[in-house]
């Protein structure tokens, strides 16, 4: 195990801003800024119900995750052609090469799309190309996660599953995302098994707004490798144990759970306390053209609300490359990476 060394506490945002760290927690309809919702729907000649990137921006104000969903599904209409994709997801990739990401596992929801005509291959191909480049143009591992959205029923994430196996290869997993309570996940038991027998790993949105009883089932009947958020854990002794015994990563995100009212204030967010408890927590941004930040902001907003300290920080990272779904060596190559950061900031340059 790496012994982190004492650093200045100062300097911990700089070193927490260049810090190499994966983010598994990303929708990227979420990171589609008010701008380019304007410039696409100009460009696509779709009619938006605001005036103005101002006036959309400012209809930012959410008091749960359903309130938030509305305007997300909203703002995805704009997005029609395959280059929409690419220009969305390229528009992401500049911002994570800023925050120092290696590695980026982007979730999407093509369900959103398929349902408004817009062509499977045109969602995944646009998207799979702009990983392609972020990896060949700025050195960034991306990779892409396959959303099933929960509020719909089974059969149409069955199909959804099947129309997108002709790009296969395109993509490393499944997810399931969209209003939580009401939809437990043992509801998509057949999709997630037909998934798992394709070699598709397999996430899943549990315990943001629901309860420990949807990470239970996430668990045990998905057969999950990571849960998304998974913050009401907390609440249930016996999961907090097994989530410690299994090593089960969580993607947490704590800007948007403050702007999804999950939690009344980022001093009261159960990080902090979670990864004390052991538990393998990463911190990821969520929907960051929503919530008010990216990965570093989510970073250097959560270390100063929780006053956490260097080796919190050396944990997140490592931890967010180790759950990842990356090669061995490359995480191997990060993880050095990483302690090397470190070591540089220990020495004061
Ligand atoms: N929760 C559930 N579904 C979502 C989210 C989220 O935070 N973001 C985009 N879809
Ligand atoms: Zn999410």
């Amino acid at each position: 195990m790496f012994k982190v060394h004492a650093i200045a506490p100062h300097r911990l945002p700089d070193l927490l801003s260049a810090m190499p760290k994966a983010e598994l927690h990303i929708h990227i309809e979420g990171s589609l800024e008010p701008e380019l919702i304007f410039a696409l729907a100009q460009r696509n000649g779709v009619p938006l119900p605001y005036a103005s990137v101002q006036a959309l921006r400012s209809a930012y104000a959410f008091s749960n995750l359903q309130s938030f969903l509305d305007l997300y599904y909203a703002g995805a209409s704009v997005l029609l052609h395959e280059q929409d994709f690419y220009d969305m997801a390229w528009a992401y990739f500049q911002k994570a090469k800023a925050d120092h990401v290696v590695r980026a596992e982007l979730f999407f929801d093509p369900q959103t799309h398929t349902a408004r005509g817009v062509p499977m291959g045109a969602v995944i191909e646009g998207l799979r190309r702009a990983c392609d480049d972020a990896q060949s143009q700025l050195g960034i591992s991306a990779d892409l996660i396959l959303c099933f959205l929960r509020h719909l029923s089974e059969a149409d994430a069955l199909e959804t599953l099947e129309e997108a196996m002709p790009w296969r290869a395109h993509f490393i997993g499944v997810g399931l995302d969209s209003s939580e309570v009401g939809h437990p996940p043992e509801k998509f038991a057949r999709v997630f098994a037909r998934a798992r027998e394709q070699g598709l790993h397999a996430v899943a949105h549990a315990g943001e707004e629901g309860p420990p009883a949807y990470i239970w089932s996430a668990l045990d009947v998905l057969q999950v490798e990571r849960i998304d958020h998974g913050v009401q854990a907390i609440h249930d002794a016996a999961l907090m144990q097994r989530l410690v015994d299994t090593q089960m990563p969580l993607t947490v995100c704590p800007l948007s759970n403050l702007k999804l009212c999950v939690f009344k204030d980022l001093a009261e967010h159960n990080l902090g306390r979670m990864l004390d408890a052991g538990v393998r927590v990463t911190l990821n941004s969520d929907d960051p053209a929503y919530f008010g930040g990216y990965l570093n902001d989510n970073y250097l907003q959560t270390f100063a609300a929780l006053h956490l300290s260097a080796r919190q920080a050396y944990q997140l990272a490592a931890n967010s490359i180790e759950a990842s779904f990356a090669p061995e060596a490359d995480k191997h190559r990060w993880l050095h990476e990483l302690e090397h950061t470190f070591e540089r900031f220990a020495e004061g340059d």
